[in-house]
């Protein structure tokens, strides 16, 4: 369960008065708690009843002068950098009978896909009656989780963040399933941006929560290493080779090892490769190398 942030009441404030308070506090991004400091300040933008409108209403304004419009792309609107560790956004929510989320599908609002953060955030229920999540917790160390991982996490409850609802979400801690909410609704965050090693990933959970499904993370993209397995240049195939065999992360020697394999044309190749390093003292790698020869078989 996120924390639940009771912060007390105030006058609204505009959002430049809002950025100005946050940037005093000189949060401290490196813990989920540093966020609490800015919660009386969260409480006083959300009693502000124009301002998102307003901000809203400039990017509207921007269709009328220019053509390309705004660069804003799915529910999230971006609110600025805070200071250098923290920005804001807001989050619409759309209910589940409404146009936007019958056409999108349930993805775009992360419905139906179990989660974690890969940041810790403070959120505010500013409008509507706010989206309900089933709640749990990673009390597990997730150094070593790969797609396919099994997983136990621990439930702890469903809420919703209505208006004015205040809740903590900390960083690979509290999973949430969300569910739409009864009419549209509208979240504002405050986000810590920094980043930090190792746990910078985001999991996605199989709807039975009972284990990985997939791994949002930016240690490297896979299409890299296909195009360099594919561009048979220079010493592409060497340094993918050696990338296989000595990187400290096993996703990225996995990714070597993945497109080398698929490079070649021999099924039976690929299967020794996979079933090699299936074997491997490195844990991510042994996993994703077992679950890549499911895949084969299945
Ligand atoms: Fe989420």
């Amino acid at each position: 369960m996120p924390v639940i942030v009771d912060a007390p009441d105030g006058d609204a404030i505009d959002l430049a008065e809002f950025k100005e308070g946050c940037r005093d506090l000189r949060m401290d991004a490196s813990e989920a708690d540093g966020l609490l400091a800015a919660a009386p300040l969260l409480r006083r933008l959300q009693k502000n009843r124009r301002f998102l409108a307003q901000f809203l209403f400039d990017h509207l304004d921007r269709f009328r002068s220019d053509a390309r419009g705004t660069e804003h792309t799915g529910q999230i609107f971006p609110l600025g950098p805070i200071d250098d560790n923290h920005y804001g956004r807001a989050c619409i929510w759309p209910s589940a009978d409404s146009d936007m989320y019958r056409k999108t599908g349930p993805a775009l609002f992360y419905s139906d896909e179990p989660h974690d953060p890969n940041f810790s955030f403070l959120t505010v229920g500013y409008s509507g009656p706010g989206y309900s999540s089933d709640y749990y917790e990673v009390r597990d160390d997730t150094g070593d989780w790969h797609p396919g991982t099994k997983v136990q996490l621990t439930p702890t409850g469903r809420k919703t963040l209505a208006e004015g609802a205040m809740f903590l979400y900390r960083k690979a801690v509290d999973v949430h399933s969300q569910i739409p909410p009864a009419a549209t609704s509208i979240s504002l965050n405050i986000v810590a941006a920094k980043k930090s090693n190792t746990h910078d990933q985001q999991h996605i959970f199989t709807r039975d929560m009972s284990s990985v499904a997939y791994i949002h993370h930016q240690r490297a993209n896979y299409p890299l290493f296909a195009a360099a397995a594919n561009l048979d240049v220079g010493n592409s195939f060497e340094r993918l080779a050696d990338l296989s065999e000595s990187h400290r992360d096993g996703f990225i020697r996995f990714y070597a090892l993945k497109a080398l394999a698929a490079s070649r044309a021999e099924r039976a190749d690929v299967a020794n490769v996979m079933e090699t390093a299936s074997k491997d003292p490195n844990p991510v790698l042994r996993g994703l190398a077992s679950r890549y020869l499911e895949m084969m078989a299945a």
